[in-house]
């Protein structure tokens, strides 16, 4: 009794880590907390609300999108060249979820709005003034 207990404990707490893990929450670990985690060049830190508002503030398409394409010390799609806008958009969610936001995952609209804004912030930093 005491053994399959046991072994129950470890399934749950497996299953826990595993299925039950935040959208995001993995990219955010093997890609972004390098410089989230403790705000390497002035990265905002993972549940740091006051640096995460006005960026929240943005709104979803916004935020994103420039994130993907790289703001300053951000690099594009985090230094990760394989990150899709959809890995890279859960990623963003997830950090902003731990700083008080209610992101989900983007719908296909939503998505499509992030992708078109990706585009249009790409030619306003192609052009020279
Ligand atoms: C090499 C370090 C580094 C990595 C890795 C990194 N970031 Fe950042 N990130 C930064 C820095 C630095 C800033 C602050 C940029 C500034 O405002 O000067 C930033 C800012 C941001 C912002 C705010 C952008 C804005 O418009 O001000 C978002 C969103 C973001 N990062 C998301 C991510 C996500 C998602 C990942 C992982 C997929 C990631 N970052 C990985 C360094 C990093």
């Amino acid at each position: 009794m005491k053994l399959s207990l046991h072994a129950l404990t470890i399934a749950l707490s497996f299953l826990a880590f595993s299925a039950f893990a935040e959208p995001g929450e993995n990219t955010y670990k093997q890609v972004c907390a390098a410089c989230h985690a403790s705000g390497v060049l002035n990265a905002p830190k993972l549940g740091d609300k006051a640096k995460w508002a006005p960026l929240i503030a943005e709104g979803q398409v916004t935020l994103t999108a420039h994130g993907y394409v790289g703001v300053r010390g951000m690099p594009a799609k985090g230094g990760n060249p394989n990150l899709t806008v959809e890995g890279f958009s859960d990623a963003v969610a997830y950090m902003v979820n731990k700083a008080g936001g209610n992101w989900k995952t983007p719908d296909a609209k939503t998505l499509a709005a992030i992708n078109k804004e990706i585009e249009a912030r790409k030619a306003s930093l192609n052009k020279k003034p």
